[in-house]
């Protein structure tokens, strides 16, 4: 018999979107969400020119910039299916936090703009999927305006990313003359026609006897879907199931075309939560009866009002009950879990039950951080520590104000907890030196330490670009010097900050028998 707890993980979806910025990400989840009756109206998710910013946009920063820069937790109920759609900052600068939240999902959308093909942020994050070998579903989006021709656009899922594009649809025309899609599995014809109105053609009887079918626009996509047929690849779930071949939906998210085609074949294919391996090498099923959740990401202050932080977890085993008690393996520590998750309209809602692939919200006065590991278990259990980025900008930091040094302590403290910017401890002197990866990340971690800690503190940029971890086994310190500075990461692992390669290949010369390692 199927358990309850089996039933609910079966209907979890739990994805993420990635994007280049302008692709379409926000509007198309907008349109997953009217879809699904959380919303009403368009713009209430984004509507940048209407000043109305989206629940995500919650600091004054990304106001200031008009983008978005920390992940929120979007959740709907889509026909029987249970979503969790895990949003991802666009902007590359905080690509280190997208990669966090895409650890904690089981498969992707790739939404792209068909005037622009796979851009460099797309591909960056693509990477990450393919890593994880997770399924991955594309939506070539834009398809109401003229781009690039449906072929090239698959060829270039090939060549560019190295997996098999399947289309599962075809479009007929585009631009002003978007006259809809062939969807190729169901043999029909969904047309597209004035004011957003849909009307689906069956084929499976042969081409109706339709003079608009004779249209050279018609016979176009008709004779490429045949070439498709013969020549293209073959649908294969178990190469989907492994990341290896994307579906390909063609659509507009705008015009609200071809969305809903996408989710009804996204809910139906997209896996249900996965197994998740702990340190130990034990295969942790997501219907084990014993509660157990990671860490992926801390958020604080998101409702102005009253200051808060929140770690986000995902579970991947067992069922989540309010005010349940579980062990902080990293801490040893025992908690007890009151939770919220944020909704899209902003109200914090009390979750009372989750299960594993859900998400959820834990209220956090300093117990967590990224990566921990959660669970109700007697034995031990604990996951794989998150991966990082090999920060490429350094910066030297201090209080402006040496008085006030608790709560320049605090602010540094917690916003790394937090995962906004790696720290690292000169070995020599104990200086703090902050890495990040992009120039932004360092904007706002002065602008929370003055708002947040009301720590005014002064950054000074290091020449160092090059960051390689190495074997405690041989640290020296007397190697350290301007051209390679030794530090200490959070973890007490040494590294070398590398003044350029000229610097790192005289290192390397020098000390054959040194490994220097790079993240990510
Ligand atoms: P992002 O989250 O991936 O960054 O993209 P977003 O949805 O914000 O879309 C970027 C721009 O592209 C927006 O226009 C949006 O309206 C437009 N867009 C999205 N999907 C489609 C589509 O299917 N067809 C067309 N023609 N445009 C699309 P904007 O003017 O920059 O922003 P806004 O003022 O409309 O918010």
């Amino acid at each position: 018999m199927v358990s309850d707890l089996e039933q609910e993980v079966q209907k979890r979806r739990t994805f993420a979107i990635i994007s280049h910025p302008d692709a379409g990400k926000t509007t198309i989840t907008e349109q997953f969400l009217l879809a699904s009756h959380v919303i009403r109206a368009a713009g209430t998710v984004k509507g940048k020119k209407s000043g109305k910013f989206a629940q995500s946009d919650w600091m004054e920063i990304e106001k200031k910039r008009g983008i978005s820069v920390t992940s929120t937790v979007l959740e709907f109920n889509y026909h029987d299916c249970k979503i969790n759609l895990l949003d991802t900052p666009g902007h590359e600068d905080f690509s280190e936090d997208t990669y966090r939240t895409l650890s904690a999902v089981d498969s992707a959308v790739m939404v792209i703009d068909s005037a622009k093909g796979i851009e460099a942020q797309t591909k960056k994050l693509f990477q990450v999927t393919k890593q994880r070998g997770i399924p991955l579903f594309t939506f070539m989006n834009k398809l109401d305006r003229e781009g690039r021709s449906p072929m090239d656009l698959v060829d270039e899922i090939e060549n560019t990313l190295g997996i098999e594009g399947y289309p599962m649809n075809w479009p007929i025309g585009m631009g002003k003359n978007f006259r809809g899609v062939y969807n190729i599995a169901a043999q029909n014809v969904e047309l597209n026609l004035p004011n957003n109105k849909v009307e689906v053609i069956s084929l499976k009887d042969g081409i109706p006897d339709d003079p608009m079918f004779k249209e050279p626009i018609f016979e176009e996509a008709f004779s490429e879907v045949e070439l498709l047929r013969e020549a293209g690849n073959s649908f294969d779930p178990e190469k989907i199931a492994a990341g290896l071949q994307t579906p390909v939906f063609f659509g507009s998210a705008l015009t609200n075309f071809g969305v809903k085609t996408f989710l009804d074949e996204f809910v139906k294919m997209a896996p249900s939560p996965a197994d998740h391996q702990s340190v130990e090498g034990e295969e942790i099923k997501p219907t084990k009866s014993e509660f157990s959740a990671f860490v992926f990401k801390i958020q604080a202050n998101m409702n102005p009002h009253h200051r808060d932080r929140i770690a986000f977890v995902r579970i991947c085993s067992g069922e989540f009950d309010k005010g349940m008690e579980v062990l902080n393996e990293r801490s040893g520590k025992q908690l007890k879990l009151n939770s919220s998750t944020v909704n899209p309209t902003g109200e914090n809602e009390q979750v009372e039950k989750a299960v594993a692939g859900d998400i959820i919200g834990l209220f956090d006065n300093g117990n967590y951080q990224i990566g921990d590991t959660i669970h109700s278990g007697k034995q031990k259990l604990e996951f794989p520590k998150l991966p990082t980025f090999t920060p490429e900008l350094f910066c030297r930091v201090r209080a402006k104000n040496v008085m006030k040094q608790k709560s320049y302590h605090k602010g540094v403290n917690q916003l790394v907890s937090e995962g906004s910017v790696q720290l690292f401890t000169e070995v020599s002197t104990g200086d703090y030196i902050l890495g990040a990866v992009g120039q932004l990340q360092f904007e706002v971690f002065t602008f929370r330490m003055e708002n947040e800690y009301n720590s005014e503190i002064e950054l000074v940029p290091m020449g160092q670009r090059i960051a390689r971890w190495i074997d405690s086994d041989n640290v020296d310190e007397h190697d350290s010097s301007s051209r390679n500075i030794l530090v200490k990461d959070i973890y007490g692992e040494y590294l070398f900050l590398f003044e350029n390669n000229f610097a790192l290949r005289w290192y390397n010369d020098k000390h054959p028998d040194v490994k220097l390692v790079e993240k990510i």
